[in-house]
């Protein structure tokens, strides 16, 4: 067989999805794994919406629909952006695609030269750097503050004459922390002084528990440079779904449709249907589950700090990141060999040092996690 694609022989396959894999295999064999390795709620979709996605298969919904997605979760969306965000967003900008991974993928497709650079800010989620190499960007890492993990004016050295976009997450995965105004502002200065796109991913913008998310896209001018991310994957419990949308200058959006023309075409009909209740339903479901987070994540940051290890700001998200004395590789593999508890080393984010662990699982289970984590010493 003739050599295969250079470009993706040369990515990383996603680290969380191999941890997550091994912790599955051990559980096959019949050993009790408890895994905090995977960034998924733990929560079933609320009854509303699978209804209305059912409703709309029996209704013979199962069509083609406009290739930027069904106008009706396009307004749905629209609205949410203009009431809740702050962003003038007209459904015309807005595209509905396979999760947000997806979007993020189409944006990077649509924008990015050979040779352009994009700076992400670290730690990163694991699949950020992969998607601007398969649309033949470049990546260029540059760490937020370790202490507050906020951004600084250090940001400046990595800009070059070739940087196209800026990535960040807020809040994040794998740290859990919010961007506070002030690394916001920076970021605005930055991408404006120097003529940058910023790709702002906010799909875990519903998890926030005391903090108040603010989408980069609603200060200033900065809508018209900016592709907002997010879907309702974790904000309603619908990963397997793949749904997710971004919001982006009329110039970037007619880009993207045409690559996702000429790809997905559109998430699946009825599914979209689905988002139209998630979005246009009541949000106690949403609040719940919040809810149930906080609760764990108070028990489990608490009880991390209280065994000797330091965290993060946990303001949002479902995450722990703790820091670890050692190979943070070697602490996870031997937590997940010795103590049978799976969790994602800082490495895979660019962080090493550091571990990430899920609270997307039951009290009872985390109880249980930090017992045998302690124990293994
Ligand atoms: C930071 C971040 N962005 C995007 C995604 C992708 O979400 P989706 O399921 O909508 O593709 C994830 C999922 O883990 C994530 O953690």
């Amino acid at each position: 067989m003739k050599k295969l694609s250079e470009k993706i022989s040369s990515i990383a396959p996603s680290a969380t999805i191999e941890i997550a894999d091994k912790a599955r295999k051990m559980k096959a064999q019949g050993l009790d794994v408890i895994s905090l390795s995977i960034g998924e709620p733990d929560f079933d979709t609320p009854a509303h919406i699978t209804k209305a996605c059912i409703e709309a298969l029996e209704c013979g919904k199962t069509h083609y629909e406009a290739s930027q997605g069904l106008l009706e979760l396009r307004e749905a969306v629209s609205d949410k952006l203009k009431s809740e965000n702050n962003i003038p967003a007209k459904a015309t900008d807005i595209i509905i695609a396979c999760g947000a991974k997806n979007s993020i993928s189409e944006a990077m497709e649509a924008c990015l030269n050979p040779g352009d650079e994009v700076i992400i800010l670290d730690p990163s989620w694991v699949s950020y750097e992969p998607a601007v190499q398969m649309a033949g960007g470049i990546s260029v890492h540059h760490s937020l503050n370790r202490d507050n993990f906020q951004a600084d004016d250090t940001i400046l050295e990595k800009i070059s004459k070739n940087t196209k976009m800026i990535v960040f997450n807020s809040p994040s995965n794998p740290t859990g922390s919010v961007l506070n105004s002030d690394s916001l502002t920076l970021l605005k200065d930055v991408c404006e002084d120097n003529d940058i796109i910023a790709l702002s991913d906010e799909i875990y913008e519903k998890l926030i528990y005391e903090k108040k998310h603010v989408s980069i896209a609603s200060i200033g001018d900065m809508h018209e440079r900016t592709i907002t991310i997010n879907g309702f994957s974790k904000a309603y419990a619908m990963t397997g779904w793949r749904l997710g949308y971004s919001h982006a200058p009329e110039e970037i959006t007619k880009a993207m449709t045409k690559v996702q023309q000429h790809t997905i075409s559109h998430p699946a009909s009825f599914a979209m249907w689905g988002g139209v209740a998630a979005l246009r339903g009541s949000q106690n479901c949403v609040l719940e589950m919040r809810e149930e987070f906080d609760r764990r994540r108070k028990f489990l940051i608490g009880a991390l700090n209280k065994i000797g290890y330091k965290t993060a700001p946990a303001d949002g998200a479902f995450y722990a990141f703790l820091r670890v004395d050692g190979d943070d590789m070697k602490i996870c593999s031997d937590w997940l060999e010795n103590a049978h508890v799976a969790t994602t080393p800082g490495t895979a984010f660019n962080a090493p040092g550091w571990v990430r662990i899920s609270y997307a699982a039951g009290m009872d289970t985390l109880k249980e996690a930090v017992r045998r984590i302690e124990n293994s010493g």
